[in-house]
């Protein structure tokens, strides 16, 4: 496991429940929003924070290769015996040191129900070198969870405003946003919604 990922607290503990529980859900539910973004024509994709690798699993069935990182362990290790075409890589936001070599390589990147698990300045430093992986006219495509936080885990508040402005000072423009109410029902009733915006590298 990559060491001193705040953001992972509490998901080693609960995986056994949360593997089921996010394999549960589709992939087209999760993204209902924004199917009509994800890339048609099979290209190259990476998923940040890709947990069980529900949704790499699902962009490789359309065509795309996938590199998915989780810093999780039990997440990672059950997801790349199950899914072993997909490259997974033990890694983490903000440094994604080990994808230091793959500048401007994506045609689209997935970072879903994970950014709210960055500070303040995380999520700074991660939105420059996310944008840095992009293919020029790639797109960063986000789900950011508001609302409370569940027992255990490290959240924080994050706004459309300043994801926009860090997006920007990084030559991403937006194409999509939207806020959305939450799939599952005991979210629901927590007032639990998801930010949902789409990038553009408008920069090269
Ligand atoms: C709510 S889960 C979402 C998993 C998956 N994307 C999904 O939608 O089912 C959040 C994931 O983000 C991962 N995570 C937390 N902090 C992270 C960081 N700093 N960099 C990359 N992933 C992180 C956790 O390990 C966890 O797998």
């Amino acid at each position: 496991m990559v060491r001193g990922v705040k953001g992972t607290q509490g998901y080693s503990e609960q995986s056994a429940e949360l593997l089921s529980r996010y394999d549960n859900i589709l992939f087209e539910d999760v993204h209902a929003s924004v199917m009509h973004l994800i890339p048609k024509t099979s290209g190259m994709a990476l998923d940040l924070g890709a947990g069980t690798g529900r949704d790499a699993a699902h962009l490789t069935g359309l065509g795309h290769k996938v590199v998915a990182v989780e810093p999780t362990d039990e997440f990672r290790n059950s997801a790349s015996r199950r899914y072993p075409h997909i490259e997974w890589i033990d890694d983490a936001l903000p440094e994604l040191g080990k994808l230091a070599d793959r500048i401007g390589q994506f045609d689209f990147i997935m970072a879903t129900a994970m950014w709210m698990h960055l500070d303040e300045a995380e999520r700074k430093i991660s939105m420059h070198n996310v944008a840095e992986l992009l293919k020029p006219e790639g797109l960063l495509i986000m789900s950011i969870r508001c609302g409370p936080t569940p027992a255990g885990r490290l959240m924080y508040d994050v706004s459309a405003s300043e994801t926009k402005l860090l997006a920007a000072n990084d030559g991403l423009e937006v194409i999509f946003e939207k806020v959305t109410p939450s799939l599952g029902e005991a979210n629901k009733k927590a007032g639990v919604k998801w930010l949902r915006l789409v990038f553009r590298n408008s920069s090269r």
